[in-house]
């Protein structure tokens, strides 16, 4: 049924268009008070499986990835597809506009979306009213079913790079007490300079006001660590070393976890007529091609940091099948966007009963 409905209506639309025709309407039938309850009956059947990772509570181990609900407008909405978690963001200092449209790609042979939206977004401000407000929505909710908010942070485009630091720590202060958990974001590819900040001389200052920044304006975190959870998010591009680098950088400060990974830019993961396309175009491809790489860091992090480190692991999830080979990889919590676009939203509570009900879910 969906994939008729995807043929006949997306794909001849605008695969941004699509987007957010397809979040309005479901944001439109959350805010319908009986049809939101049958929503969450029918789409979100079967996926309570608590878990505690971050000395949080989450509903299930799967999550929503950063960059579908980029101003936290629609996070009660889309708990009712059934995820565990949804990560909001990127959300910068600054509200700017992204890039030129168009500015995301459906690479349907690949299974894949090739995207350069430039952290497009409302700023930290806005972005606090709307995550505050969803935080009201979701009080309505049994607190099994509330799911965990976390915030993914960027560096403004226009803000130069020796400025980083204070960009970060300024949506710091204005997110990190509306946030289950923070993210810092490095590894897009689509903000010019964004990934340099990986390099340990550029990362460790800015964790180090992040997470200072937090300690200062949140006096009673959600979580039982003490403090809000710090992660960050890394680039499937880096090399092993680099990745190495980052792992033990991250232990030294005592960073929450890792999220791997963000999208490529590597355009030989692509096959056939797309991949020529994608070598003309810029911006990063997510979905099935980028599993391969995101599982090898995975287990390079697991393997460096053993259990000093949360991993939280994206890309390429296409099935319960991944979610479960990713848990025993060392995953502890996992997060998809791309397959959803591909599979509907009958599908994450699919892959999470699915994961499940062989007992890997409950298992780790
Ligand atoms: C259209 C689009 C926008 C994205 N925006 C962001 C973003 O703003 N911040 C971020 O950290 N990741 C962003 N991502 C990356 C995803 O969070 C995720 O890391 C990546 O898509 C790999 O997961 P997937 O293969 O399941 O899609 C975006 C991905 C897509 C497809």
């Amino acid at each position: 049924m969906y994939s008729l409905i995807f043929r006949l209506l997306f794909v001849p639309m605008d695969a941004e268009r699509a987007h957010h025709v397809s979040f309005a309407a479901l944001r439109f039938l959350d805010a319908l008070p009986v049809v939101n309850r049958l929503m969450r009956l029918i789409l979100g059947r079967g996926t309570r499986d608590e878990t505690h990772v971050l000395g949080l509570r989450f509903p299930n181990r799967v999550g929503l990835a950063a960059g579908f609900d980029k101003n936290g407008e629609g996070v009660r909405a889309l708990s009712a597809l059934g995820f565990g978690h949804i990560e909001v963001g990127t959300i910068t200092a600054h509200a700017q506009p992204g890039n030129d449209r168009p500015r995301l790609f459906r690479l349907r042979e690949n299974l894949a979306l090739l995207n350069r939206m430039g952290f497009n977004n409302q700023g930290a401000r806005q972005a606090s009213f709307n995550i505050e407000e969803q935080r009201r929505a979701l009080t309505a909710l049994p607190a099994h079913a509330r799911p965990v908010i976390g915030i993914n942070l960027g560096k403004t485009k226009v803000v130069p790079a020796e400025d980083a630091v204070e960009d970060y720590a300024a949506s710091a202060r204005a997110l990190a007490p509306l946030a289950d958990y923070l993210v810092i974001n490095v590894s897009s590819p689509n903000t010019p300079g964004l990934r340099d900040l990986q390099s340990v001389s550029s990362l460790e200052p800015i964790i180090t006001a992040v997470k200072s920044t937090a300690a200062e304006v949140v006096e009673s975190p959600r979580s039982t660590l003490g403090h809000v959870p710090l992660l960050v998010k890394i680039a499937p591009d880096l090399n092993d070393d680099d990745v190495v680098e980052i792992c033990r950088l991250a232990v030294r400060l005592g960073v929450d976890g890792l999220i791997t990974t963000n999208t490529t830019i590597d355009r030989d993961v692509l096959e056939g007529e797309e991949a020529d396309f994608a070598r003309s175009q810029a911006g990063g491809i997510s979905g099935r091609p980028l599993a391969h790489r995101s599982l090898e860091v995975l287990r390079l992090v697991r393997q460096t940091a053993g259990d000093a480190l949360t991993v939280i692991s994206v890309g390429g999830i296409a099935d319960a099948k991944d979610v479960r080979a990713r848990l025993a990889a060392g995953a502890d919590l996992v997060q998809v966007y791309s397959e959803m676009i591909y599979s509907g939203p009958f599908w994450p509570s699919r892959i999470i009963r699915g994961a499940r009900s062989r007992g890997l879910l409950a298992a780790k």
